[in-house]
């Protein structure tokens, strides 16, 4: 099971700058209430480690007579798939098929260059959008439909669709062209989706078993809703990254896993918290890192820089793999300390020394503990921060499943592309284009 370290946010270890332990407690217990009350009304992604993987699975199998697979989607739709693949299979383009490439941005130098390496005639296409209105997925998707069209090819042989189970445009040509549909759960967004079909299919594509990551998913999904506040260390992490904000005015989390396979949790996790919890002029900045590689490049304004940040460290125990530095040139002692020494071990002290400097610098920090990197921890460590950040959400008395923010740029976007019903919109860019503009 995951484990949490509150230590080193605690007043006893870094004085002024830290929370009582009553404090942290209180918040929490407020967090599980709220999660039990809502619970059987919106917090559909709680239900999802219970879901029925049959469908899921049997287009899986398929996918993986391709040579090629390719993932349209962004935002929520693309990230928990890139963790899902960068973390279980991290070097899966060398080593097996299909070759997986996630495309999920409209820029038409990647997307040129991504076409001109596979053949489309081996190549499956899931697009993924929850609303199926996005324009950037509907854009690329656009480009593959023709592309297979012109080749004569049978559209429902590359495209899977993974959307909303009733309505939008994908619902609307996967009805009429029979094309192969995965669907999100209704009251699921993107962010939250991970463990949808929108990140499960492209488990089973690239021979991971889905149940493995539901299994985990499940085992945190009790712990988040029972009684045992012992036993629930997402509430005290949502508790404390909110007090750490609205009481000793934290405005940033530093997120700082210790493994390399989780470069993409960190970008993931940052847009759950960013799009979840930034409104109403409230909510704090994630800021995506890793370590070791950080120390040498964020560290210094973490220590003496401005006190704003809480840090959170994700370590992990096992990396299962046991890597030994060789005892070489034993005369000289700046190699040879490093001898007989893991990497693994190496990577530990990294993460030790650098979580006790910040603390004797009196800089609030966490740890996240997970035992491994799997497909079950992976289900925990997804549903570990959605709970994290749901329950944060409800401590800011804010809805963290909604995202009001991004729609007006969305609106503006259609607008300026013609679409019909934004006509006002599409005028307001142009205005906005003929302004005076001072550019140096
Ligand atoms: O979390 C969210 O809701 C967003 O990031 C969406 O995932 C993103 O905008 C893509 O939306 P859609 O899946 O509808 O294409």
């Amino acid at each position: 099971m995951i484990k949490l370290d509150l230590t080193n946010i605690l007043k006893e270890e870094i004085g002024q700058s830290g929370l009582d332990f009553d404090e942290i407690k209180m918040r929490a217990e407020n967090a599980v209430s709220i999660l039990k009350e809502r619970k059987n009304e919106d917090l559909d992604f709680l239900n999802l480690p219970y879901q029925d993987l049959k469908k899921i699975k049997e287009i899986g199998q398929k996918a993986r007579d391709y040579e090629y697979f390719i993932l349209l989607g962004i935002g929520g739709s693309a990230l928990g798939p890139k963790v899902i693949l960068e973390s279980l299979s991290p070097f899966h383009n060398f080593q097996k098929k299909p070759k997986v490439f996630i495309f999920d941005n409209v820029d038409p130098y990647t997307l040129r260059n991504l076409i001109e390496l596979i053949d489309l005639k081996k190549t499956l296409i899931n697009v993924i959008s929850k609303s199926g209105s996005t324009s950037e997925t509907l854009a690329s998707f656009l480009i593959f439909w023709r592309m297979i069209r012109d080749k004569k090819m049978e559209v429902r042989e590359h495209f899977v669709f993974t959307t909303d189970p009733e309505k939008g445009n994908l619902r609307i040509i996967s009805d009429e062209y029979d094309i192969p549909t995965l669907e999100i759960p209704k009251k699921v967004g993107g962010r939250y989706s991970v463990l949808s079909p929108v990140g499960l299919f492209l488990a089973e594509a690239i021979g991971i078993n889905s149940g493995d990551l539901l299994e985990g998913a499940r085992e945190i999904t009790e712990k988040a809703t029972a009684n045992n506040l012992d036993e629930n260390p997402m509430a005290y992490l949502a508790s404390s990254l909110y007090l750490m904000d609205v009481s000793k005015d934290k405005k940033i989390i530093v997120f700082l896993p210790y493994s390399d396979r989780l470069r993409s949790l960190s970008e993931w996790f940052c847009q759950l918290w960013a799009e979840s919890l930034g409104k109403e002029g409230k909510g704090t900045t994630p800021y995506p890192s890793l370590g070791t590689t950080d120390q040498h490049s964020q560290l210094q304004l973490w220590m003496e820089g401005p006190e704003d940040k809480v840090i959170l460290f994700v370590s992990i125990e096992s990396h299962n793999v046991q890597e030994e530095i060789p005892e070489e040139f034993y005369h000289i002692e700046g190699l040879r300390f490093l001898g007989g020494h893991t990497l693994e071990g190496l990577m530990h002290t990294e993460q030790i020394a650098t979580e006790m400097a910040l603390s004797l610098n009196k800089k609030a920090n966490l740890k996240i503990v997970m035992p491994k990197i799997d497909a079950y921890t992976l289900g925990q460590i997804f549903q570990f921060l959605q709970v994290t950040t749901a329950m944060a959400g409800f401590l800011y008395s804010i809805n963290p499943f909604n995202q009001p923010g991004v729609e007006l740029g969305k609106r503006l976007t259609y607008g300026a592309l013609g679409k019909r019903g934004f006509e006002s919109e599409g005028e307001e860019v142009k205005n906005y284009l003929k302004k005076k503009r001072i550019i140096i």
